[in-house]
């Protein structure tokens, strides 16, 4: 049996927490809002509990889970020799939705880290997450509370849906703020390695660091990561069961997207094929006049914001509509965008350019 508490988002009932948190120190695992999507909580020394996360997830043992933090204290329980880059990073965007990769204290067992000398760790910018770690009084190791593979939870709908009765109890908190996972940094590589775009721009922390971040081919989602450099990213991501087929605006230009999308669409409807078309809403008038068709809007071309919170939500909408195929309008991939992008490709079995 799964136990839901309903918590209020800015200000948790404390009572609420120490029962959540009880049941993490006793070895159980709690799925718990963040500020980027849900997670599914162990304590990180405990071995046996971390191992729980693997097995409700089914998540394959070779892709490592973030460790989170309520302060700069704990950070000493599970990482060393901290560089100064890093603690400049930390200063400017913790709490909040950047991961720090840093070499991994002898005590935070190899399970969390799936054999890495490093870990991956952040402070998460939301009143629950922070106050359970802190009744806990042990750092969380946490990966998204989704099925692996699905679309990462956004609320704790999404939650119940991939894991009720798996788990012990979910912290039911309402909707995340960001809608897309924190930024992941390779901050012990020269020069540092954006491992996972996030709901941190590269631009911004750029800014902080006074120097450029590598983006790799996988970070935008496109190729299989290197394994060591990478772990984890090399699995299908996102991906609704309804095939996805996403249209990227190459040239800039909106009206060729929308051509490209309408002509892909009705090869589909031509086919006999029910179809989606996952627009914007500046686009969204442009498919009405297609049969067989249902349009879904992420939100405005201009405001890649609500586009990447919408995002997720989305994709597992898509599933209950019954569609045989879904053609989905790409973004730029400036800040915000290069995120969206990431779990856009993943997510896709084919991708198009306009
Ligand atoms: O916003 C987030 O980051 C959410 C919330 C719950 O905090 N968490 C999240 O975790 O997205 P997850 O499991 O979906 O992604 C963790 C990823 C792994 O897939 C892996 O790529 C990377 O973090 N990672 C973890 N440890 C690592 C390490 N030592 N080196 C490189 N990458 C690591
Ligand atoms: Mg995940």
């Amino acid at each position: 049996m799964t136990v839901v508490f309903k918590l209020d988002p800015q200000q948790p009932d404390s009572l609420i927490l120490a029962k959540a948190a009880e049941i993490l120190r006793r070895g159980g695992i709690v799925a718990f809002p963040t500020e980027t999507v849900y997670g599914l909580g162990a304590v990180v020394f405990n071995e046996e509990a971390v191992k729980k996360i693997f097995w409700a997830k089914l998540r394959p043992p070779d892709n490592p889970l973030i460790i989170h933090i309520c302060d700069v204290n704990m950070l000493n329980e599970v990482a060393v020799d901290i560089p100064d880059k890093a603690r400049r990073l930390m200063e400017a965007f913790w709490p909040g939705p950047l991961t720090l990769i840093l070499p991994r204290h002898p005590r935070v067992p190899k399970i969390v880290t799936s054999g890495l000398d490093t870990v991956a760790v952040r402070m998460p910018a939301h009143p629950v997450a922070l106050g359970l770690i802190r009744e806990t009084r042990a750092p969380i190791a946490a990966p998204s509370a989704n099925l692996a593979g699905k679309p990462s939870p956004t609320s704790a709908e999404h939650v119940i849906r991939d894991l009720y009765n798996r788990i012990d109890a979910i912290i039911d908190a309402g909707e995340t703020v960001h809608g897309v996972e924190s930024t992941i940094i390779d901050i012990l590589a020269e020069p540092p390695v954006l491992l996972r775009p996030g709901a941190y721009a590269v631009e911004d922390i750029e800014k902080v660091l006074g120097e450029k971040i590598a983006v790799p081919e996988f970070a935008r989602g496109y190729r299989e990561a290197d394994i060591a450099l990478a772990p984890g990213m090399k699995y299908r991501h996102y991906a609704p069961d309804t095939p996805l087929i996403l249209v990227e605006p190459l040239s800039g230009s909106i009206e060729s997207l929308k051509k490209t999308i309408l002509t892909s669409a009705l090869k589909y409807v031509k086919e006999g094929l029910k179809v989606c078309i996952v627009a914007t809403r500046e686009t969204a008038s442009t498919y009405t006049s297609l049969p067989n068709s249902i349009i879904l809007e992420l939100g405005s071309r201009f405001n890649v914001f609500e586009i990447a919170k919408n995002l997720f939500k989305t994709l597992r909408s898509l599933d209950d509509l019954d569609c045989d195929v879904a053609v989905v309008e790409g973004v730029e991939e400036r800040g915000l965008g290069l995120a969206v992008m990431n779990r856009l490709r993943k997510a896709s079995k084919t991708v198009i350019k306009a």
